[in-house]
């Protein structure tokens, strides 16, 4: 499903005093303390590969990382990453699994607030603006933390343990890849007032033909209306012309940018593919996008995609004019422009270079996870915005106080 996954390393030009070989021994030493035997035995077979040597030299060279460590249960039987015999896709698994910042649950907001942090994972089929890294969505969750992706929650187990840079957090399952924007629909995705919140937009990208526009889309932020959202102007939109109905479901989509939620500042404006704006704004109920005189609220941003991100939102953008000049000319300014994993601030970790790792084989479509449960009814709504700080005072916050920004899902 993916190829030549390409890691991200930061500092590669730095010599460390320690060698990698005890830098990795040290590293296999703290997995064995923590009873996580495949982790030693996964890092003792991509430790005489060449890529794993890099990954290996990568992360000893960061600053910080944190290791979502799989339990011994998580490696069988071989999941979406392949057969996890094969170094390849050890390296390719892990680089999922760590992130270049120190994810310890004191150094991190009070949930709902989630972290946003970049991985070490990339890949041709994950195709993100600037060179971006996948990133992982995390959340404190007392005890410990949970890493939420759209339909299930991956909660780390037992005690998290530290070595040398290396934060280590047992992990009672392997965290799967993101899936495509049109597979994230058709999950329940998670959000708290209970219902299928995108079956709905599905429909109507089926109707005007948009599913392929939609879902090949790279790089790219979609708008997705919840469910409420689109039976109340399902109506309105049957009513128009199939042009209409097109510029409706392309001014959801943003070309050539993902916008996490910790980068939005009061007036932004975004160009659709449409052609048309989409601003953001907030005020004391929420966190708002505006388009057409229309005002959507922020239900849960910060959802990755394989090719992107989603943003739930609870209106539907009744915007029918286009301008594909616009929208082309956005677009190619959107990817020209595009903020990379070292000038993305807001977002924890950032990445300084990338390195190409050879291609892995081919690995399965990671399939839906169970059941979702959530809280019905809950209209709690928590809006914590980290304003727009230069990178620099932003990180000078992240040594100080806690990771990350964050922000708002609610209902
Ligand atoms: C994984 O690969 C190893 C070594 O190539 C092989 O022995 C094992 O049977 C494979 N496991 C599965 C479940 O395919
Ligand atoms: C995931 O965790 C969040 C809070 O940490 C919770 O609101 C949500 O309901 C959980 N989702 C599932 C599917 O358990
Ligand atoms: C990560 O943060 C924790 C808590 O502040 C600290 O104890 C630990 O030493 C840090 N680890 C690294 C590698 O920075
Ligand atoms: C919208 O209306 C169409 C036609 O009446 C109907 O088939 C469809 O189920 C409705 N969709 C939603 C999301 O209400
Ligand atoms: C996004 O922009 C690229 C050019 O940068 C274009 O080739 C592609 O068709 C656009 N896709 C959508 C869905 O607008
Ligand atoms: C915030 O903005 C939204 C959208 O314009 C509006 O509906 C809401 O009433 C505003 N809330 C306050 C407290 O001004």
């Amino acid at each position: 499903m993916f190829s030549r996954p390409i890691i991200a390393v930061v500092g590669l030009t730095l010599v460390s005093a320690e060698s990698l070989s005890d830098y990795v021994e040290g590293l296999q030493n703290a997995f064995t303390s923590a009873g996580l035997n495949r982790m030693f035995q996964g890092i003792a077979s991509i430790s005489s590969t060449d890529f794993g040597q890099r990954m290996l030299g990568q992360m000893q060279a960061d600053d910080e990382v944190t290791i979502f460590a799989p339990m011994d249960d998580a490696w069988d039987p071989p999941g979406p990453y392949g057969n996890l015999s094969d170094p390849q896709n050890i390296v390719t698994m892990l680089s999922y699994q760590i992130v270049t910042t120190n994810l310890t649950a004191s150094r991190m907001p009070d949930p709902p607030s989630h972290t946003i942090a970049f991985t070490l994972f990339r890949s041709a089929d994950h195709t993100l603006p600037g060179d971006q890294t996948q990133v992982l969505v995390v959340e404190r969750a007392d005890p410990g933390l949970v890493v939420r992706k759209p339909d299930y929650n991956l909660t780390t187990t037992g005690d998290v343990s530290f070595y040398s840079n290396v934060v280590i957090w047992p992990t009672d399952g392997i965290i799967q890849l993101p899936i495509d924007s049109l597979d994230v629909l058709s999950h329940i995705i998670d959000y708290p007032d209970g219902t299928i919140p995108a079956a709905g937009w599905e429909q109507i990208l089926s109707s005007t033909d948009l599913t392929g526009y939609f879902e090949g889309c790279f790089g790219c932020t979609f708008f997705v209306p919840i469910d409420r959202a689109v039976e109340a102007v399902n109506g309105t939109l049957q009513g128009y012309k199939d042009n209409f109905r097109r510029a409706v479901v392309k001014n959801h989509i943003i070309n050539g940018t993902t916008i996490y939620t910790s980068q939005l500042h009061e007036g932004d404006t975004f160009v659709t593919s449409g052609g048309e704006t989409i601003a953001y704004a907030s005020n004391d109920t929420g966190s708002y996008f505006l388009s057409h005189g229309q005002a959507a609220r922020l239900v849960r941003g910060d959802i990755p995609t394989s090719n992107g991100v989603i943003i739930l939102i609870d209106t539907v953008f009744l915007e029918t004019n286009t301008d594909t000049s616009n929208a082309d000319h956005a677009a190619e300014d959107n990817r020209d422009n595009a903020p990379t994993g070292t000038s993305l601030s807001g977002i924890a970790g950032q990445i300084q270079q990338t390195l190409t790792l050879p291609a892995t084989s081919s690995v399965a479509t990671p399939t839906s996870t169970g059941s979702t449960t959530v809280s019905a009814g809950s209209d709690q709504s928590s809006a914590i915005c980290l304003s727009a700080l230069p990178l620099y005072i932003w990180m000078s916050i992240l040594t100080i106080v806690t990771m990350s920004s964050v922000n708002v899902w609610e209902a």
